[in-house]
C-alpha cells in the first residue's frame, strides 16, 4: 500500500518521479505528492489521483534532479491535503515520504509535542519526521545516521525515503516491512516500492531487507547499513522484466490485457515444470523439501483475499491427488489465533506481491514453530519469497490491476503442479489417470483462449444484468471457490453486492434472497456433482431468480434451463476452475465499465496490501 519513488542523477527528476507515480498508482490513490530539492525542498500534494496532482502543479518550476513522490492509500488521518505525502519537518529543512505503519506515533508524538513540535496532520508518519529532525539536532549527528536512531524508537511497519536540504545529493531510503528497491543506473539511482518505475531505466536492482538503511549519494557507491548500524553489502540483481508488461499495449484497462494475457501467463506457469514429454511433473524450487513434504502431516495453506480462493482450489486438488490433509487459513486470523503447528506441517503461503502484511506474518508464526514454510508468490525478489524456505513462483508477469485475475490462475496452475508431483511420488493415483490429467493441464492455455473469444457474448449479457444490485454465485466441488472467486471480482470492481456460497448452502440462507431481480451465476460444468447442481438450477428457477449458468459445450439441457449460458470447454474436473473462472473475470470487468467503474483502481482498495 502507498507507492514510493525517488531519483537522483543527472535527469530532471520531476518527468521520472511523476511517470514512477502513475506506474505504482495500483498501490493506492487517495492522494498523491511530490518534492524536489533545488537549493530548498519544495513540496506539492493534493486530494486524489496523480492526474489531479499533475494539474495541481502545472506552471509551477519544477526543476532539480533529485526528489521524491508517493501515491497514498490512507491508513491515519482522512485522505486530504494536509495528510498527503510528502511531510516536512518543523524547520522544514527535511521532508519523508513513507509506506507503513508507525504503531507508537501516540507516544512520540505526545513526546515531541511536549518538546516544542507542532502537528499539522494526522498522520503517523508525520511524527517520524520530526523524531528524525529533534535527534539531528540534538546529537549533531548526519542525517543518515538521525534516521537510523530514529527507526531504533519506532514500532511497526515502514519504506521510507527522507530528502535533507542540507544534503542536496543525497537520498537516505530505509524499509522494515514495506517493500523497496534501489536501481542502479549509470550515474544515477531509483528508489521505489517496486521495480515498475525503475525497469525503464535500469535492470539492475537492490532489494532492500528488512531493518537496512541506504544512503543514496550522487556520484557514490550505494552505501547500506543496517539500523543496529552494521554494514551491509548491497546485493545487485538483475531483474527480467520487459516493459510491455507493465503498459497496457492497447488494452483500455491492465484488468482486461491481464484477462487476455492468461493463455500466456497459464503456459508461463507450467514451463520447464510439465514435461509432457517425459510424462512427469518436477518444480525446482522445492526440490530440496520434497521429502519433507512427502511425510508431512498436514499441509496448512494460509493467504488473503484472491490467493485465499486459489488455496482452496489447492486443498481441493493436493487432499484428492495426494492423500495429504489440508487446510486452508485466512493468514489474518491464522496469526492471530494460536493455531497447533508442528515440524512435521508444512505451510503454503500464497501470495500475488508477496507483500502482504498478515501472509508475512502467518509465515514467520509458522517458522516460529519449527515448521516448513513454501511460498507460492507472483513477484520475483519479493518479501514472502524471501521469507520462505523455499518456493515456487507463479510467472504470470507483472498483475497491474487491483483485481487479481492471471495470478489467481497461474496460482491455481502451480498447485495443481504441487498435487501432481506429490501423487506421483506417493504413488497415491494410478498412473494413467496422471497422465491424462498432466495432458490436460497442458491443453488448459487453448482451452481459455476459446474462452475469450465469447467476450462478446460476455458482454453482451454484462448489459443486461449491469443496474442490479445484488448477485449470488453457486458451485459445488472444485467450483465452490470459483463462485467465491466470481463474487468477490464483481463486488470489488463495479460495487454491486455479490456473495458466493457452495450451491447446497443457498437452502440454508440465500434462497431467501432469490426473486426476480436476482441474478444467479451458476457454475454447472457437466464433471463433479452435476445433477446435485441441476437441482439448485430448478429451485432457484421455481422462485423466479434469474439464472446465469456456466456450463460445459453443447449441454443443451442447461441450455433450457438457465435464462443465459457460456459455454466452456470440457476438461477434467480438478481443471474446471481454470475454466470456468475466465468468464466471471469477464462479466464483472464489462459490468464494472457500463456502470462507469474504475477498474483498474477500485475504490478503498490496493494491489499490495502492506498494512494489516
Ligand atoms: C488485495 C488485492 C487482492 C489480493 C489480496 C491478496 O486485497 O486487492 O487482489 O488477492 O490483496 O494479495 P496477495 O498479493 O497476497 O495475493
Amino acid at each position: 500500500m502507498c507507492g514510493i519513488v525517488a531519483y537522483v542523477g543527472p535527469k530532471p527528476a520531476y518527468p521520472i518521479l511523476i511517470k514512477g507515480l502513475h506506474r505504482l498508482e495500483y498501490r493506492g490513490y487517495d492522494s498523491a505528492g511530490l518534492c524536489l530539492l533545488n537549493g530548498e525542498l519544495k513540496v506539492w500534494k493534493c486530494k486524489g489521483k496523480v492526474s489531479e496532482l499533475e494539474k495541481y502543479i502545472e506552471g509551477e518550476n519544477l526543476e532539480g534532479t533529485i526528489g521524491m513522490a508517493h501515491t497514498r492509500w490512507a491508513t491515519h488521518g482522512e485522505p486530504n491535503q494536509i495528510n498527503a505525502h510528502p511531510h516536512y519537518s518543523q524547520s522544514k529543512h527535511l521532508s519523508i515520504i513513507h509506506n507503513g505503519i508507525i504503531e507508537n506515533y501516540l507516544v512520540l508524538r505526545k513526546e515531541l509535542q511536549q518538546r516544542g513540535y507542532t502537528f499539522t496532520s494526522d498522520t503517523d508518519t508525520e511524527v517520524l519526521i520530526h523524531l528524525i529532525e529533534d535527534i539531528q539536532q540534538n546529537e549533531h549527528v548526519a542525517v543518515e545516521e538521525a534516521v537510523r536512531i530514529a527507526l531504533t524508537q519506532v514500532i511497526g511497519a515502514y519504506a521510507i525515503v527522507v530528502l535533507s536540504q542540507d544534503h542536496p545529493d543525497k537520498i537516505i531510503a530505509a524499509r522494515k516491512g514495506s517493500p523497496m528497491v534501489i536501481g542502479i543506473g549509470v550515474d544515477e539511482f531509483f528508489v521505489a516500492s517496486d521495480a515498475t518505475p525503475i525497469i525503464e531505466y535500469t535492470n539492475n536492482v537492490v532489494f532492500m531487507n528488512d531493518e537496512e538503511i541506504a544512503i543514496i549519494e550522487r556520484h557514490q557507491e550505494l552505501k547500506m547499513r543496517t539500523i543496529r548500524n552494521q554494514e551491509r553489502t548491497p546485493y545487485i540483481q538483475r531483474l527480467e522484466m520487459s516493459l510491455t508488461a507493465i503498459e497496457k499495449s492497447g488494452f483500455p484497462h491492465f484488468m482486461l490485457k491481464e484477462i487476455f494475457e492468461q493463455p500466456h501467463s497459464i503456459e508461463d506457469s507450467m514451463r520447464g515444470r510439465l514435461h509432457l514429454d517425459q510424462d512427469t511433473v518436477t518444480l525446482g524450487g522445492i526440490r530440496d523439501y520434497l521429502p519433507k513434504i512427502l511425510n508431512a502431516e498436514r499441509i496448512i495453506i494460509t493467504a488473503c483475499g484472491t490467493s485465499w480462493h486459489a488455496g482452496l482450489v489447492g486443498e481441493y486438488i493436493i487432499e484428492d491427488l495426494a492423500r495429504i490433509p489440508v487446510e486452508v487459513e485466512y493468514s489474518s486470523e491464522f496469526r492471530y489465533r494460536n493455531p497447533v503447528i508442528s515440524e512435521k506441517d508444512v505451510i503454503i503461503a500464497i501470495s500475488q506481491s508477496g507483500e502482504t502484511a498478515d501472509t508475512l506474518a502467518a509465515i514467520e508464526l509458522a517458522k516460529s514453530k519449527g515448521a516448513t514454510v513454501l511460498g507460492i508468490c507472483n513477484v520475483v525478489g519479493s518479501s514472502i519469497a524471501r521469507a520462505t524456505h523455499a518456493g515456487v513462483y507463479t510467472h504470470a508477469g507483472p498483475e497491474i490491476g487491483v483485481a487479481s485475475t492471471k495470478a489467481f490462475t497461474a496460482q491455481v496452475v502451480v498447485l495443481t503442479l504441487i498435487g501432481l508431483l506429490l501423487a506421483e511420488k506417493k504413488g497415491t493415483v494410478p498412473e494413467s489417470h496422471l497422465h491424462k490429467l498432466r495432458l490436460e493441464l497442458g491443453l488448459i492455455p487453448s482451452k481459455v483462449e476459446k474462452i475469450l473469444e465469447r467476450a462478446n457474448k460476455i458482454k453482451d449479457i454484462a448489459t443486461i444484468y449491469k443496474d442490479r444490485t445484488n448477485a449470488l454465485y453457486l458451485g459445488r466441488g472444485y467450483n465452490f471457490p470459483v463462485a467465491l472467486e466470481g463474487a468477490l471480482k464483481l463486488k470489488e470492481i463495479s460495487y454491486i453486492h455479490a456473495e458466493g456460497y457452495p450451491a447446497a448452502e443457498m437452502k440454508h440462507g440465500p434462497i431467501a434472497l432469490i426473486d426476480k431481480y436476482m441474478p444467479v451465476v451458476f457454475i454447472a460444468h457437466k464433471r463433479g456433482i452435476y445433477e446435485k447442481v441441476i437441482t439448485n438450477i430448478e429451485e432457484v428457477r421455481a422462485r423466479k431468480g434469474n439464472i446465469i449458468a456456466i456450463i460445459t459445450e453443447g449441454d443443451e439441457s442447461v441450455k433450457k434451463l438457465a435464462d443465459h449460458y457460456i459455454e466452456i470447454p470440457d476438461t477434467e474436473e480438478m481443471l474446471i476452475p481454470l475454466l470456468a473462472t475466465i468468464p466471471l473475470q469477464l462479466l464483472s470487468y464489462y459490468v464494472a465499465v457500463m456502470r462507469g467503474c474504475n477498474v483498474d483502481q477500485p475504490r478503498n482498495l490496493a494491489k499490495s496490501v502492506t498494512v494489516e
